[in-house]
């Protein structure tokens, strides 16, 4: 997908990750009632000042395996009138999800390009697990959009983080493959930054030139470094990014207060 983007235009990108929705709208994940938290940050989004052109959302949008919760979740983002993106996580039912976010105004791990950017969906999951890793067949099909774009900049967007988060547990569930992910968003030399969920917690640093960076999720956060499962009483939210035509990328995260 190509479009006129102009070459010197910020590209505005709202991302939000791991809603966990459920069938039941009332239905609550570690206290949270996951249906309210996302309309709830979807209000504050909608309030604010700030606008973005495209809705990227990295994973677990579900929590149930239920064809409703994709309904319900189709229905929450449809009000934005924006472009979605979406990546499935551990969490989701990889063919409901296709067959649900296909349409537009959704689409399902693909390539976009907007001025200087390409934006690549990837799919790190693999049935049955937690964990992730990116197939040899994923990696391929990266290289590939990447070869057949004419951007000079690319933004990677996965479920899993591609860097080891510190904390024992998380990284016992992270991506198998990282460092040779790692590696080969590398040697393409046109990938700046790498974005993620899983983690439900802040993380923006750089590793070997490359921007990787996680965002808290619209419910319920996770502890960061800690050895063990652990909740944070951090509230919900959702990342603000701006995509430079140099490159460069500008973001900030949003929380929106608890109910
Ligand atoms: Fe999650």
């Amino acid at each position: 997908m190509s479009d006129e983007t102009a070459a010197n235009e910020t590209v505005r990108v709202l991302q939000l990750t791991d809603p966990h929705l459920f069938a039941d709208k009332s239905a609550a994940l570690r206290g949270t009632v996951t249906w309210e938290s996302l309309a709830r940050v979807l209000d504050h989004y909608e309030s604010s000042d700030w606008r973005a052109e495209r809705v990227l959302v990295t994973g677990d949008l579900i929590q149930d395996d239920s064809e409703d919760a994709y309904r319900h979740f189709s229905e929450a983002l449809s009000r934005l009138d924006l472009p979605v993106h979406c990546i499935p996580g551990n969490h989701d039912v990889r063919p409901l999800m296709r067959s649900h976010l296909s349409a537009p105004p959704f689409d399902y791990c693909a390539s976009i390009e907007r001025g200087p950017w390409l934006i690549v969906g990837i799919d790190s999951c693999v049935d049955g697990h937690a964990g992730g890793c990116i197939s040899d067949d994923e990696l391929e099909r990266l290289d590939a959009e990447i070869r057949g774009s004419d951007a000079n900049h690319v933004l990677v967007c996965l479920h899993h983080p591609p860097v080891e988060m510190g904390s024992a547990w998380l990284d016992t569930v992270g991506l198998d493959n990282r460092e040779l992910v790692m590696s080969r968003l590398a040697a393409t030399g046109r990938v700046r930054a790498a974005l993620f969920g899983h983690v439900h917690q802040a993380y923006d640093q750089e590793h070997g030139g490359l921007r990787i960076i996680g965002t808290p999720s619209t419910c319920r956060q996770f502890l960061p470094m800690s050895e063990e499962f652990a909740v944070d009483d951090l509230p919900p939210a959702y990342r603000r990014i701006e995509l430079h035509a140099d490159g460069s990328l500008s973001t900030e995260i949003v929380w929106i207060e608890h109910a």
